[in-house]
């Protein structure tokens, strides 16, 4: 598939109190002076996420074609072109923690947030990941909030770390 093809595919719409932020943002970090990188982590730490529309702002900016931003974005694991939540927790579903129960891990982390994974809590509090080994192993089960390692995880102390956050964020 084309980057141009792709590109068609993403809603490039913003509104305007997030592209004021997106320019403000920009302009903290030096703007065009700036690298695609560091631009692309600042406004999504800021935001938790990479908006769609936003790039053409970046692009713009460094002068740069829409479709190598779109690239960029889209090629790092870590840059999200979805909403997140505020909050990210990761279940490993690896073996070793497999072994260990992760199962049930998951499924309490799922009843308390009223999510699946994958999934973001529709206040964007939090979202949900599982990933298939975090390469610690011997603290399985391995449960990571806002990356921070937890491990000898029981759904209890799932439990626990995401009712401390919940009473934070109420
Ligand atoms: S399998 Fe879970 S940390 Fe390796």
């Amino acid at each position: 598939m084309s980057d141009e093809s792709k590109d068609q595919k993403l809603d490039l719409s913003l509104d305007s109190e997030t592209s004021r932020n997106v320019e403000r943002i920009l302009t903290e970090q030096g703007g065009a002076r700036g690298s695609l990188i560091s631009l692309l982590q600042a406004i999504q730490k800021e935001l938790n996420y990479l908006p769609p529309g936003a790039l053409p702002i970046v692009a713009r900016q460094l002068n740069l074609p829409l479709s190598q931003i779109v690239s960029v974005a889209r090629f790092y694991g870590s840059f999200s072109l979805l909403p997140r939540g505020k909050h990210i927790v990761t279940c490993c579903l690896g073996t070793a923690c497999h072994v260990r129960g992760a199962a049930r891990i998951l499924a309490e982390v799922s009843r308390i947030l009223r999510i699946d994974p994958d999934e973001t809590t529709e206040d964007k509090i939090f979202s949900f990941d599982i990933v298939r080994c975090l390469g610690a192993c011997a603290l399985a089960p391995v449960m990571v909030v806002d990356g921070v390692f937890h491990g000898k995880m029981t759904p209890k102390k799932a439990k626990n770390i995401l009712q401390h956050i919940l009473r934070e964020e109420s």
